[in-house]
Protein backbone atom coordinates (compact mmCIF):
# COMPACT_ATOMS: atom_id res chain seq x y z
CA UNK A 1 0.00 0.00 0.00
CA UNK A 2 0.89 3.20 -0.62
CA UNK A 3 1.61 6.07 2.01
CA UNK A 4 -0.76 9.24 2.19
CA UNK A 5 2.21 11.25 0.87
CA UNK A 6 2.83 9.24 -1.96
CA UNK A 7 -1.04 9.34 -3.10
CA UNK A 8 -1.10 13.06 -2.34
CA UNK A 9 1.84 13.78 -4.41
CA UNK A 10 0.15 11.58 -7.59
CA UNK A 11 -3.15 13.07 -7.69
CA UNK A 12 -1.01 16.36 -7.30
CA UNK A 13 0.97 15.81 -10.66
CA UNK A 14 -2.25 13.87 -12.09
CA UNK A 15 -4.17 17.48 -11.26
CA UNK A 16 -6.90 15.49 -9.06
CA UNK A 17 -5.86 17.13 -5.57
CA UNK A 18 -9.48 17.44 -4.78
CA UNK A 19 -9.72 13.37 -4.25
CA UNK A 20 -8.61 14.34 -0.95
CA UNK A 21 -10.64 17.50 0.19
CA UNK A 22 -12.23 15.42 2.96
CA UNK A 23 -10.15 13.65 4.23
CA UNK A 24 -9.69 15.07 7.45
CA UNK A 25 -13.29 14.50 8.00
CA UNK A 26 -12.85 10.54 7.83
CA UNK A 27 -12.46 8.22 10.53
CA UNK A 28 -9.74 5.95 10.73
CA UNK A 29 -11.48 2.72 9.09
CA UNK A 30 -12.47 5.26 6.55
CA UNK A 31 -8.75 6.49 5.80
CA UNK A 32 -7.64 2.73 5.41
CA UNK A 33 -10.03 1.51 2.97
CA UNK A 34 -9.70 4.91 0.86
CA UNK A 35 -5.82 4.76 1.23
CA UNK A 36 -6.17 1.16 -0.57
CA UNK A 37 -8.48 1.94 -2.98
CA UNK A 38 -6.19 5.32 -4.14
CA UNK A 39 -3.26 2.74 -4.08
CA UNK A 40 -4.89 0.20 -6.39
CA UNK A 41 -5.07 2.89 -9.35
CA UNK A 42 -2.81 3.79 -11.75
CA UNK A 43 -1.72 6.87 -10.40
CA UNK A 44 1.17 7.80 -13.56
CA UNK A 45 -1.79 7.12 -15.62
CA UNK A 46 -4.57 8.84 -14.14
CA UNK A 47 -3.83 12.34 -15.51
CA UNK A 48 -4.25 10.75 -19.33
CA UNK A 49 -7.39 8.69 -18.00
CA UNK A 50 -8.72 12.32 -16.85
CA UNK A 51 -8.02 13.94 -20.51
CA UNK A 52 -8.96 10.76 -22.07
CA UNK A 53 -12.49 11.59 -22.76
CA UNK A 54 -12.13 15.27 -24.25
CA UNK A 55 -9.53 13.46 -26.91
CA UNK A 56 -11.88 10.66 -27.78
CA UNK A 57 -14.89 12.98 -27.73
CA UNK A 58 -13.32 15.05 -30.44
CA UNK A 59 -12.00 11.75 -32.23
CA UNK A 60 -15.67 10.76 -32.22
CA UNK A 61 -16.34 8.67 -35.10
CA UNK A 62 -18.88 11.08 -36.63
CA UNK A 63 -16.36 10.56 -39.65
CA UNK A 64 -16.45 6.46 -39.11
CA UNK A 65 -20.20 6.66 -41.26
CA UNK A 66 -18.28 7.91 -44.48
CA UNK A 67 -15.53 4.84 -44.39
CA UNK A 68 -18.19 2.36 -43.74
CA UNK A 69 -19.42 -0.22 -46.38
CA UNK A 70 -21.01 -4.17 -45.25
CA UNK A 71 -19.07 -6.98 -45.26
CA UNK A 72 -19.34 -8.85 -48.91
CA UNK A 73 -21.70 -11.44 -48.82
CA UNK A 74 -19.03 -14.16 -49.88
CA UNK A 75 -17.00 -13.46 -46.13
CA UNK A 76 -20.38 -14.39 -44.64
CA UNK A 77 -21.80 -17.91 -43.47
CA UNK A 78 -25.31 -18.12 -42.89
CA UNK A 79 -27.23 -20.94 -41.65
CA UNK A 80 -30.75 -20.06 -44.00
CA UNK A 81 -28.69 -20.04 -47.34
CA UNK A 82 -26.40 -22.65 -46.66
CA UNK A 83 -27.64 -26.53 -47.60
CA UNK A 84 -28.47 -29.28 -44.63
CA UNK A 85 -25.25 -31.40 -45.67
CA UNK A 86 -22.91 -27.77 -45.00
CA UNK A 87 -24.36 -27.30 -41.56
CA UNK A 88 -24.00 -30.88 -40.81
CA UNK A 89 -20.28 -30.89 -41.97
CA UNK A 90 -19.77 -27.63 -39.95
CA UNK A 91 -21.64 -29.31 -36.95
CA UNK A 92 -19.50 -32.19 -36.59
CA UNK A 93 -16.57 -30.34 -36.71
CA UNK A 94 -17.69 -28.88 -34.03
CA UNK A 95 -18.54 -31.57 -32.06
CA UNK A 96 -15.09 -33.44 -32.73
CA UNK A 97 -13.48 -30.45 -31.50
CA UNK A 98 -15.52 -29.89 -28.12
CA UNK A 99 -14.91 -34.05 -27.78
CA UNK A 100 -11.19 -33.18 -27.59
CA UNK A 101 -11.15 -30.92 -25.23
CA UNK A 102 -10.37 -28.13 -27.58
CA UNK A 103 -13.14 -25.91 -26.79
CA UNK A 104 -13.78 -23.20 -24.44
CA UNK A 105 -16.89 -21.10 -23.52
CA UNK A 106 -16.44 -17.27 -21.66
CA UNK A 107 -18.90 -15.39 -20.70
CA UNK A 108 -18.48 -11.71 -20.55
CA UNK A 109 -20.71 -10.89 -17.03
CA UNK A 110 -19.12 -7.90 -15.34
CA UNK A 111 -21.74 -5.55 -16.45
CA UNK A 112 -23.76 -3.70 -14.13
CA UNK A 113 -27.17 -4.28 -16.09
CA UNK A 114 -28.61 -0.49 -14.98
CA UNK A 115 -31.40 -0.81 -17.92
CA UNK A 116 -32.94 -3.92 -16.42
CA UNK A 117 -32.37 -2.26 -13.02
CA UNK A 118 -31.75 -4.94 -10.41
CA UNK A 119 -29.33 -5.19 -7.85
CA UNK A 120 -27.83 -8.64 -8.34
CA UNK A 121 -26.05 -9.95 -11.86
CA UNK A 122 -28.33 -10.73 -15.03
CA UNK A 123 -27.11 -13.90 -15.14
CA UNK A 124 -29.20 -14.71 -12.02
CA UNK A 125 -32.59 -13.54 -13.21
CA UNK A 126 -35.58 -15.76 -13.63
CA UNK A 127 -38.03 -14.73 -16.71
CA UNK A 128 -40.73 -15.88 -15.42
CA UNK A 129 -40.10 -19.60 -16.96
CA UNK A 130 -42.39 -22.40 -16.05
CA UNK A 131 -39.34 -24.23 -14.74
CA UNK A 132 -37.99 -20.87 -13.24
CA UNK A 133 -35.01 -21.47 -14.57
CA UNK A 134 -32.70 -19.03 -14.50
CA UNK A 135 -29.80 -17.78 -17.53
CA UNK A 136 -27.08 -19.20 -15.60
CA UNK A 137 -28.61 -22.03 -15.22
CA UNK A 138 -30.11 -22.39 -18.58
CA UNK A 139 -26.13 -21.91 -20.09
CA UNK A 140 -25.02 -24.52 -17.22
CA UNK A 141 -27.55 -27.02 -18.80
CA UNK A 142 -26.61 -26.46 -22.17
CA UNK A 143 -22.79 -26.63 -21.46
CA UNK A 144 -23.84 -30.34 -19.84
CA UNK A 145 -25.72 -30.87 -22.93
CA UNK A 146 -23.18 -30.44 -25.38
CA UNK A 147 -20.46 -32.05 -23.75
CA UNK A 148 -22.95 -35.52 -23.50
CA UNK A 149 -23.58 -34.77 -27.00
CA UNK A 150 -19.98 -35.18 -28.38
CA UNK A 151 -18.60 -37.69 -26.06
CA UNK A 152 -22.17 -39.52 -27.80
CA UNK A 153 -20.56 -39.07 -31.02
CA UNK A 154 -17.02 -39.76 -30.23
CA UNK A 155 -17.35 -42.05 -27.01
CA UNK A 156 -14.86 -39.36 -25.24
CA UNK A 157 -15.32 -38.21 -21.90
CA UNK A 158 -14.70 -34.29 -22.31
CA UNK A 159 -14.74 -30.48 -20.87
CA UNK A 160 -15.97 -27.46 -22.56
CA UNK A 161 -14.61 -25.38 -19.09
CA UNK A 162 -17.00 -22.39 -18.28
CA UNK A 163 -14.85 -19.10 -18.32
CA UNK A 164 -16.78 -16.07 -16.44
CA UNK A 165 -15.22 -12.59 -16.26
CA UNK A 166 -17.16 -10.91 -13.69
CA UNK A 167 -16.46 -7.35 -11.88
CA UNK A 168 -16.18 -5.79 -8.48
CA UNK A 169 -20.03 -5.74 -8.60
CA UNK A 170 -20.76 -9.25 -9.81
CA UNK A 171 -17.93 -11.22 -8.28
CA UNK A 172 -18.64 -11.98 -4.74
CA UNK A 173 -22.77 -12.96 -5.57
CA UNK A 174 -22.50 -14.75 -8.32
CA UNK A 175 -19.74 -17.14 -6.78
CA UNK A 176 -22.55 -17.23 -3.84
CA UNK A 177 -24.82 -18.10 -6.37
CA UNK A 178 -23.10 -21.28 -8.27
CA UNK A 179 -21.94 -22.68 -4.89
CA UNK A 180 -25.58 -22.09 -3.65
CA UNK A 181 -26.91 -23.82 -6.59
CA UNK A 182 -24.00 -26.79 -6.55
CA UNK A 183 -22.37 -25.30 -9.95
CA UNK A 184 -25.39 -26.64 -11.60
CA UNK A 185 -24.44 -29.76 -12.03
CA UNK A 186 -21.13 -28.89 -13.66
CA UNK A 187 -17.39 -29.71 -11.95
CA UNK A 188 -16.43 -26.56 -9.99
CA UNK A 189 -12.71 -27.04 -11.13
CA UNK A 190 -14.19 -26.68 -15.00
CA UNK A 191 -15.54 -23.23 -14.39
CA UNK A 192 -13.31 -20.44 -13.77
CA UNK A 193 -14.20 -16.64 -12.78
CA UNK A 194 -12.33 -13.29 -12.74
CA UNK A 195 -12.57 -10.03 -12.39
CA UNK A 196 -12.28 -6.97 -15.36
CA UNK A 197 -10.45 -3.94 -14.21
CA UNK A 198 -12.57 -1.15 -12.34
CA UNK A 199 -11.57 2.59 -13.70
CA UNK A 200 -12.68 5.94 -11.83
CA UNK A 201 -15.60 7.63 -13.59
CA UNK A 202 -14.64 11.02 -14.78
CA UNK A 203 -17.02 14.49 -14.70
CA UNK A 204 -16.86 17.46 -18.13
CA UNK A 205 -14.30 19.15 -16.32
CA UNK A 206 -11.63 16.05 -16.52
CA UNK A 207 -11.92 15.35 -12.05
CA UNK A 208 -12.53 12.27 -10.86
CA UNK A 209 -15.71 11.99 -9.47
CA UNK A 210 -16.28 11.02 -5.71
CA UNK A 211 -19.18 9.05 -4.72
CA UNK A 212 -18.53 9.51 -1.16
CA UNK A 213 -15.77 11.29 1.04
CA UNK A 214 -13.67 8.75 0.75
CA UNK A 215 -14.63 6.90 -2.14
CA UNK A 216 -14.24 7.12 -5.63
CA UNK A 217 -16.74 6.55 -8.66
CA UNK A 218 -15.66 3.12 -10.02
CA UNK A 219 -17.00 1.17 -12.97
CA UNK A 220 -15.73 -1.33 -14.90
CA UNK A 221 -13.79 -0.76 -17.91
CA UNK A 222 -16.33 -2.11 -20.38
CA UNK A 223 -16.42 -5.70 -22.00
CA UNK A 224 -13.31 -5.43 -23.78
CA UNK A 225 -11.74 -4.92 -20.43
CA UNK A 226 -11.81 -8.84 -21.20
CA UNK A 227 -7.95 -8.74 -22.84
CA UNK A 228 -6.37 -7.05 -19.71
CA UNK A 229 -8.77 -9.24 -17.49
CA UNK A 230 -7.39 -12.36 -19.30
CA UNK A 231 -3.68 -11.30 -18.64
CA UNK A 232 -4.01 -9.87 -14.95
CA UNK A 233 -5.75 -13.47 -14.14
CA UNK A 234 -3.65 -15.66 -16.34
CA UNK A 235 -6.44 -17.03 -18.17
CA UNK A 236 -4.90 -17.95 -21.39
CA UNK A 237 -2.10 -19.98 -19.33
CA UNK A 238 -5.19 -21.77 -17.91
CA UNK A 239 -6.96 -22.28 -21.15
CA UNK A 240 -3.21 -23.78 -22.96
CA UNK A 241 -2.95 -26.53 -19.72
CA UNK A 242 -6.36 -27.50 -20.91
CA UNK A 243 -5.60 -27.91 -24.40
CA UNK A 244 -8.50 -25.56 -24.87
CA UNK A 245 -8.04 -23.14 -28.57
CA UNK A 246 -10.92 -22.19 -29.46
CA UNK A 247 -12.35 -19.82 -27.64
CA UNK A 248 -17.00 -18.92 -27.89
CA UNK A 249 -17.05 -15.36 -25.76
CA UNK A 250 -21.08 -14.50 -25.64
CA UNK A 251 -22.65 -12.44 -23.43
CA UNK A 252 -24.97 -12.84 -20.46
CA UNK A 253 -28.25 -11.94 -21.43
CA UNK A 254 -29.50 -13.67 -24.61
CA UNK A 255 -31.29 -16.00 -23.31
CA UNK A 256 -31.33 -18.43 -26.77
CA UNK A 257 -27.26 -18.83 -26.55
CA UNK A 258 -25.97 -22.08 -28.09
CA UNK A 259 -23.26 -22.38 -26.05
CA UNK A 260 -20.19 -23.64 -27.29
CA UNK A 261 -22.24 -24.07 -30.56
CA UNK A 262 -20.68 -26.49 -32.74
CA UNK A 263 -21.92 -25.16 -36.02
CA UNK A 264 -20.35 -21.78 -35.14
CA UNK A 265 -17.34 -23.25 -34.31
CA UNK A 266 -17.08 -25.55 -36.72
CA UNK A 267 -17.75 -22.86 -39.45
CA UNK A 268 -14.94 -20.43 -38.27
CA UNK A 269 -12.48 -23.27 -37.55
CA UNK A 270 -13.22 -24.86 -40.94
CA UNK A 271 -12.82 -21.56 -42.75
CA UNK A 272 -9.21 -21.25 -40.95
CA UNK A 273 -10.85 -18.04 -39.21
CA UNK A 274 -8.74 -16.57 -35.90
CA UNK A 275 -11.94 -14.33 -35.39
CA UNK A 276 -15.47 -14.45 -35.76
CA UNK A 277 -18.61 -12.98 -34.93
CA UNK A 278 -22.50 -14.35 -35.14
CA UNK A 279 -24.83 -11.76 -36.46
CA UNK A 280 -28.86 -11.73 -37.13
CA UNK A 281 -30.72 -9.66 -39.71
CA UNK A 282 -30.89 -6.21 -37.85
CA UNK A 283 -35.00 -5.82 -37.41
CA UNK A 284 -35.64 -1.98 -37.63
CA UNK A 285 -32.52 0.76 -38.28
CA UNK A 286 -32.61 2.14 -34.29
CA UNK A 287 -32.46 -2.00 -32.75
CA UNK A 288 -29.74 -1.40 -30.08
CA UNK A 289 -27.37 -3.46 -31.67
CA UNK A 290 -23.79 -2.75 -33.07
CA UNK A 291 -23.51 -3.64 -36.97
CA UNK A 292 -20.89 -5.94 -38.38
CA UNK A 293 -18.97 -3.99 -41.48
CA UNK A 294 -15.97 -3.08 -43.10
CA UNK A 295 -14.49 0.51 -41.97
CA UNK A 296 -11.76 1.51 -44.51
CA UNK A 297 -11.83 -2.33 -45.57
CA UNK A 298 -11.33 -3.39 -42.21
CA UNK A 299 -13.61 -5.54 -40.37
CA UNK A 300 -14.86 -4.07 -37.44
CA UNK A 301 -18.75 -3.10 -35.20
CA UNK A 302 -19.96 -0.11 -35.42
CA UNK A 303 -21.89 0.68 -32.20
CA UNK A 304 -25.10 1.27 -31.93
CA UNK A 305 -24.52 4.10 -30.25
CA UNK A 306 -21.79 5.73 -32.87
CA UNK A 307 -23.35 5.11 -35.64
CA UNK A 308 -25.06 8.04 -37.20
CA UNK A 309 -29.00 7.83 -37.52
CA UNK A 310 -28.89 8.30 -41.92
CA UNK A 311 -26.22 5.58 -42.04
CA UNK A 312 -28.50 2.94 -40.19
CA UNK A 313 -31.36 4.23 -42.35
CA UNK A 314 -29.88 3.37 -45.67
CA UNK A 315 -31.56 0.81 -47.75
CA UNK A 316 -30.90 -0.93 -50.88
CA UNK A 317 -32.30 -1.88 -53.77
CA UNK A 318 -34.76 -4.78 -52.14
CA UNK A 319 -35.94 -2.37 -49.21
CA UNK A 320 -33.52 -3.69 -47.15
CA UNK A 321 -31.01 -2.39 -44.59
CA UNK A 322 -27.69 -1.58 -46.49
CA UNK A 323 -26.06 -2.22 -42.77
CA UNK A 324 -28.28 -5.17 -41.50
CA UNK A 325 -25.56 -7.66 -40.01
CA UNK A 326 -26.53 -7.25 -36.56
CA UNK A 327 -24.02 -8.43 -33.80
CA UNK A 328 -25.76 -10.38 -30.70
CA UNK A 329 -22.13 -10.41 -28.70
CA UNK A 330 -21.20 -13.83 -29.83
CA UNK A 331 -18.04 -13.87 -31.21
CA UNK A 332 -15.19 -16.87 -31.66
CA UNK A 333 -11.29 -16.27 -31.12
CA UNK A 334 -8.75 -18.96 -31.19
CA UNK A 335 -6.53 -18.72 -28.68
CA UNK A 336 -3.61 -17.86 -30.80
CA UNK A 337 -5.29 -14.54 -31.72
CA UNK A 338 -6.16 -13.79 -28.15
CA UNK A 339 -2.64 -14.27 -27.33
CA UNK A 340 -1.83 -12.36 -30.03
CA UNK A 341 -4.27 -9.52 -28.47
CA UNK A 342 -2.55 -9.41 -25.34
CA UNK A 343 0.84 -9.76 -26.44
CA UNK A 344 0.63 -6.84 -29.37
CA UNK A 345 -2.62 -5.04 -29.65
CA UNK A 346 -4.65 -5.04 -26.46
CA UNK A 347 -3.06 -1.61 -25.78
CA UNK A 348 -4.28 -0.28 -29.17
CA UNK A 349 -7.89 -0.87 -28.20
CA UNK A 350 -9.97 2.33 -28.89
CA UNK A 351 -11.78 4.08 -25.78
CA UNK A 352 -15.31 4.44 -25.79
CA UNK A 353 -16.79 7.21 -24.34
CA UNK A 354 -20.51 6.96 -22.36
CA UNK A 355 -22.10 10.04 -20.80
CA UNK A 356 -23.83 8.53 -17.26
CA UNK A 357 -25.87 9.48 -14.46
CA UNK A 358 -23.04 8.71 -11.73
CA UNK A 359 -24.00 9.91 -7.87
CA UNK A 360 -21.15 12.11 -6.23
CA UNK A 361 -20.46 14.32 -3.60
CA UNK A 362 -20.31 18.33 -3.96
CA UNK A 363 -17.95 20.71 -3.04
CA UNK A 364 -19.61 20.80 0.93
CA UNK A 365 -20.09 17.33 0.82
CA UNK A 366 -23.55 16.59 -0.04
CA UNK A 367 -24.91 13.83 -1.62
CA UNK A 368 -26.39 14.65 -4.95
CA UNK A 369 -28.02 11.71 -7.18
CA UNK A 370 -28.06 13.93 -10.29
CA UNK A 371 -30.72 13.59 -12.86
CA UNK A 372 -28.83 15.02 -15.90
CA UNK A 373 -25.32 13.22 -17.09
CA UNK A 374 -22.43 14.18 -15.27
CA UNK A 375 -20.05 11.83 -15.69
CA UNK A 376 -18.12 10.06 -18.10
CA UNK A 377 -17.55 6.42 -18.52
CA UNK A 378 -14.66 4.58 -20.51
CA UNK A 379 -15.21 1.56 -21.79
CA UNK A 380 -13.55 -0.67 -24.42
CA UNK A 381 -15.44 -2.69 -26.21
CA UNK A 382 -14.90 -6.66 -26.86
CA UNK A 383 -14.84 -6.43 -30.77
CA UNK A 384 -12.58 -4.06 -31.07
CA UNK A 385 -10.22 -6.72 -31.73
CA UNK A 386 -11.77 -7.39 -34.87
CA UNK A 387 -9.41 -5.21 -37.19
CA UNK A 388 -6.47 -7.08 -35.35
CA UNK A 389 -7.45 -10.29 -37.53
CA UNK A 390 -5.96 -11.94 -40.44
CA UNK A 391 -8.63 -14.25 -41.02
CA UNK A 392 -12.29 -12.58 -39.93
CA UNK A 393 -15.41 -14.56 -40.73
CA UNK A 394 -19.45 -13.63 -40.08
CA UNK A 395 -21.98 -16.30 -39.85
CA UNK A 396 -25.36 -15.30 -40.35
CA UNK A 397 -28.25 -17.39 -37.81
CA UNK A 398 -31.33 -16.82 -37.24
CA UNK A 399 -32.83 -14.48 -34.93
CA UNK A 400 -36.15 -16.44 -33.61
CA UNK A 401 -33.53 -19.61 -32.92
CA UNK A 402 -30.70 -17.35 -31.24
CA UNK A 403 -31.23 -14.01 -30.03
CA UNK A 404 -33.84 -12.69 -27.51
CA UNK A 405 -31.79 -10.74 -24.91
CA UNK A 406 -32.85 -9.59 -21.90
CA UNK A 407 -31.88 -5.55 -21.37
CA UNK A 408 -34.88 -3.81 -20.33
CA UNK A 409 -37.53 -4.18 -17.60
CA UNK A 410 -40.91 -5.89 -17.98
CA UNK A 411 -43.19 -2.75 -19.30
CA UNK A 412 -40.49 -2.41 -22.46
CA UNK A 413 -41.46 -3.41 -25.74
CA UNK A 414 -38.69 -5.26 -26.55
CA UNK A 415 -35.55 -7.12 -25.49
CA UNK A 416 -37.78 -7.98 -21.82
CA UNK A 417 -38.11 -10.69 -19.28
CA UNK A 418 -41.68 -11.44 -20.78
CA UNK A 419 -40.03 -10.94 -24.33
CA UNK A 420 -37.09 -13.55 -23.47
CA UNK A 421 -39.36 -15.68 -21.84
CA UNK A 422 -41.69 -16.15 -24.99
CA UNK A 423 -38.73 -16.27 -27.68
CA UNK A 424 -37.65 -19.36 -25.43
CA UNK A 425 -41.23 -20.91 -25.32
CA UNK A 426 -42.10 -19.96 -28.94
CA UNK A 427 -39.06 -22.14 -30.17
CA UNK A 428 -39.50 -25.12 -27.63
CA UNK A 429 -42.94 -25.10 -29.27
CA UNK A 430 -41.68 -25.43 -32.37
CA UNK A 431 -39.44 -28.07 -31.75
CA UNK A 432 -42.08 -30.03 -30.29
CA UNK A 433 -44.62 -29.59 -32.77
CA UNK A 434 -41.44 -30.83 -35.78
CA UNK A 435 -41.10 -33.81 -33.75
CA UNK A 436 -44.69 -34.60 -33.88
CA UNK A 437 -46.74 -33.72 -30.70
CA UNK A 438 -49.67 -31.61 -30.55
CA UNK A 439 -49.87 -28.37 -28.41
CA UNK A 440 -52.38 -27.82 -26.27
CA UNK A 441 -53.34 -23.89 -25.01
CA UNK A 442 -54.36 -22.73 -21.98
CA UNK A 443 -58.13 -24.20 -22.05
CA UNK A 444 -56.95 -27.62 -23.90
CA UNK A 445 -57.62 -26.66 -27.27
CA UNK A 446 -55.13 -27.73 -29.60
CA UNK A 447 -53.52 -25.10 -31.19
CA UNK A 448 -52.28 -25.02 -34.72
CA UNK A 449 -48.39 -26.10 -35.44
CA UNK A 450 -47.95 -22.54 -36.60
CA UNK A 451 -49.88 -20.40 -33.41
CA UNK A 452 -46.47 -21.56 -31.60
CA UNK A 453 -44.35 -19.91 -34.27
CA UNK A 454 -44.61 -16.17 -33.47
CA UNK A 455 -42.41 -15.06 -30.18
CA UNK A 456 -44.51 -12.50 -28.87
CA UNK A 457 -47.53 -14.34 -29.05
CA UNK A 458 -49.12 -14.74 -25.30
CA UNK A 459 -51.29 -17.36 -26.78
CA UNK A 460 -48.50 -19.79 -27.40
CA UNK A 461 -48.27 -22.77 -25.69
CA UNK A 462 -45.74 -22.74 -22.54
CA UNK A 463 -44.18 -25.76 -23.70
CA UNK A 464 -40.38 -25.46 -21.79
CA UNK A 465 -37.94 -28.20 -22.87
CA UNK A 466 -35.06 -28.72 -20.29
CA UNK A 467 -31.42 -28.45 -22.29
CA UNK A 468 -30.66 -31.71 -20.45
CA UNK A 469 -33.09 -33.45 -22.81
CA UNK A 470 -32.31 -31.35 -26.14
CA UNK A 471 -29.53 -28.55 -27.13
CA UNK A 472 -31.36 -27.77 -30.16
CA UNK A 473 -34.38 -29.61 -30.99
CA UNK A 474 -32.56 -32.96 -31.35
CA UNK A 475 -33.54 -36.25 -30.32
CA UNK A 476 -37.76 -35.12 -29.35
CA UNK A 477 -39.04 -37.30 -31.88
CA UNK A 478 -38.55 -40.76 -29.79
CA UNK A 479 -40.54 -38.60 -26.75
CA UNK A 480 -43.06 -36.85 -28.39
CA UNK A 481 -43.82 -38.10 -31.60
CA UNK A 482 -47.86 -38.55 -31.55
CA UNK A 483 -48.59 -36.80 -28.40
CA UNK A 484 -50.78 -34.09 -27.18
CA UNK A 485 -49.15 -31.87 -24.44
CA UNK A 486 -50.76 -29.42 -22.38
CA UNK A 487 -49.63 -26.20 -21.46
CA UNK A 488 -48.21 -25.70 -19.47
CA UNK A 489 -45.53 -28.70 -20.56
CA UNK A 490 -42.23 -28.97 -18.99
CA UNK A 491 -39.71 -31.94 -20.51
CA UNK A 492 -37.36 -32.25 -18.16
CA UNK A 493 -35.15 -35.62 -17.49
CA UNK A 494 -37.54 -37.31 -14.99
CA UNK A 495 -40.25 -36.68 -17.50
CA UNK A 496 -37.88 -38.04 -20.99
CA UNK A 497 -37.52 -41.05 -18.90
CA UNK A 498 -41.21 -41.21 -18.57
CA UNK A 499 -42.28 -40.64 -21.47
CA UNK A 500 -39.34 -43.23 -23.03
CA UNK A 501 -40.83 -45.81 -20.87
CA UNK A 502 -44.03 -45.28 -22.15
C1 LIG B 1 -23.84 -5.46 -26.73
C2 LIG B 1 -22.89 -5.21 -27.90
C3 LIG B 1 -23.71 -4.77 -29.10
C4 LIG B 1 -24.65 -5.93 -29.43
C5 LIG B 1 -25.56 -6.22 -28.25
C6 LIG B 1 -26.38 -7.48 -28.51
C7 LIG B 1 -20.75 -4.55 -26.98
C8 LIG B 1 -19.86 -3.45 -26.60
N1 LIG B 1 -21.94 -4.20 -27.50
O1 LIG B 1 -24.49 -4.23 -26.50
O2 LIG B 1 -22.89 -4.50 -30.21
O3 LIG B 1 -25.43 -5.61 -30.56
O4 LIG B 1 -24.75 -6.49 -27.07
O5 LIG B 1 -27.15 -7.81 -27.42
O6 LIG B 1 -20.39 -5.71 -26.89
N2 LIG B 1 -20.00 -6.38 -19.79
C9 LIG B 1 -18.89 -6.73 -19.07
N3 LIG B 1 -18.13 -5.71 -18.56
C10 LIG B 1 -18.41 -4.40 -18.74
C11 LIG B 1 -19.56 -4.06 -19.50
C12 LIG B 1 -20.34 -5.09 -20.01
O7 LIG B 1 -18.58 -7.91 -18.89
O8 LIG B 1 -17.67 -3.55 -18.27
C13 LIG B 1 -20.82 -7.48 -20.35
C14 LIG B 1 -22.25 -7.44 -19.86
O9 LIG B 1 -22.36 -8.10 -18.60
C15 LIG B 1 -22.97 -8.16 -20.98
C16 LIG B 1 -22.14 -7.81 -22.22
O10 LIG B 1 -20.89 -7.34 -21.75
O11 LIG B 1 -22.97 -9.57 -20.81
C17 LIG B 1 -22.78 -6.78 -23.12
O12 LIG B 1 -22.92 -5.59 -22.38
P1 LIG B 1 -24.13 -4.61 -22.53
O13 LIG B 1 -23.78 -3.36 -21.88
O14 LIG B 1 -25.39 -5.29 -22.16
O15 LIG B 1 -24.07 -4.40 -24.10
P2 LIG B 1 -25.14 -3.80 -25.08
O16 LIG B 1 -25.10 -2.32 -24.99
O17 LIG B 1 -26.46 -4.45 -24.96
Amino acid sequence: MLSLEQVRQGLESAGQSHVLQFWSELSEEERDSFLQELSQLDLDGLKDHCESPARSAASLPSKLDEHMEPVPPEFIGSVKKSDQSALEEWENEGLLKISENRVGVLLLAGGQGTRLGVQYPKGMYNVGLPSSKTLYQIQAERIRKIQELSDRKHGSKCTVPWYIMTSEFTLAPTEKFFKENNFFGLESSNIVMFEQRMIPAVDFDEKVILQGKGKIAMAPDGNGGLYQALVDNKVLEDMKKRGVEYLHVYCVDNILVKMADPVFIGFCVSKGADCGAKVVEKAYPTEPVGVVCRVRGVAQVVEYSEIQQKTAELRGPGGELVYRAGNICNHFFTRAFLQDVAEKFKGQLRQHVALKKVPFVDMCGNHVTPTQPNGIKMEKFVFDVFPFSRSFVVFEVLREDEFSPLKNADGAATDSPTTARNSLLAQHSRWATAAGATLLDEHGNPLPPTASVSAGDNQAARCEISPLVSYFGEGLEKLLKGRTLPSPFILDEKRAKELQAQ
